[in-house]
């Protein structure tokens, strides 16, 4: 082999390397970076790192967050989440982190997602939760965590969770990115407007059933 082509085989496979051993948000290059308000970004989907501000205008509210005290708003189906990300806390912006906090009632669930850009740690605060996820073979890991545990979600991957026990489950869940986005199976499938007869084909249901699902999911309703 030529000493050149050496050379390009080692540099791409440093390359590659550095690539699956970062692959995380870039670091910061300054020790933090508040939110400037004057640009408005009210959702982190229209800006992934927002401008900070001058730092002499920092204070240390920009760096603690109390809204995750209590539960909070309960759906039709027993879940409440808080995600907490930079346009709310802003003094995580740029570190590479964010948390939610999630409670389920007795039996609720917490249905089928994944954060596309990030590995979640769950830990169970409180309850008995029975959690899990499903790698890319559709080998599926799952158990009941009880308080005290935590159990991790590998990044992009499908993960759910259900309450067990006869109390309330509390659930704290932290992303090792700013903004893991969140992508719920259900509502991806039939609450996003693909056409009816590409779903009836691919779930072997009837139009009826598609109609159900989709006014169940529909993110109108
Ligand atoms: C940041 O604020 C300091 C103190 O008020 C000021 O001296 C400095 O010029 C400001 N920097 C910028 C880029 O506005
Ligand atoms: C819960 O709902 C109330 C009323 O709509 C709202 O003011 C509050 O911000 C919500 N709480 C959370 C954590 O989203």
């Amino acid at each position: 082999m030529s000493p050149k082509l050496v050379l390009l085989l080692v540099t791409l496979s440093l390359h590659y390397y550095a690539h699956i051993t970062t692959a995380s948000d870039p670091d910061p290059i300054q020790d933090f970076c508040i939110p400037n308000p004057e640009f408005g970004v009210t959702k982190l989907a229209h800006l992934t790192i927002l401008p900070c501000k001058n730092s002499s205008e920092a204070t240390t509210d920009d760096f603690v967050f109390s809204g995750l005290r209590s539960a909070g708003n309960f759906s039709e189906s027993g879940l409440a989440t808080i995600p907490v990300n930079p346009i709310v806390f802003p003094g995580l912006n740029t570190l590479g982190m964010s948390f939610v906090r999630a409670d389920l009632k007795a039996g609720a669930v917490n249905p089928p997602h994944f954060h596309p850009r990030a590995t979640e740690i769950s830990y169970v605060v409180q309850g008995s939760v029975y959690s899990g996820f499903v790698d890319s073979s559709n080998r599926v890991f799952a158990s009941v965590i009880e308080q005290g545990e935590v159990m991790v979600f590998p990044r992009g991957l499908v993960h759910f969770q259900m309450n067990v026990g006869d109390k309330p489950a509390t659930v704290f869940g932290s992303f090792n990115g700013q903004n893991p986005g969140s992508q719920k199976i259900p509502s991806a499938i039939f609450g996003s407007g693909i056409q009816a007869e590409l779903l009836e084909k691919a779930f072997g249901l009837t139009p009826k059933q598609i109609g159900t699902m989709k006014r169940k999911f529909d993110p109108k309703r």
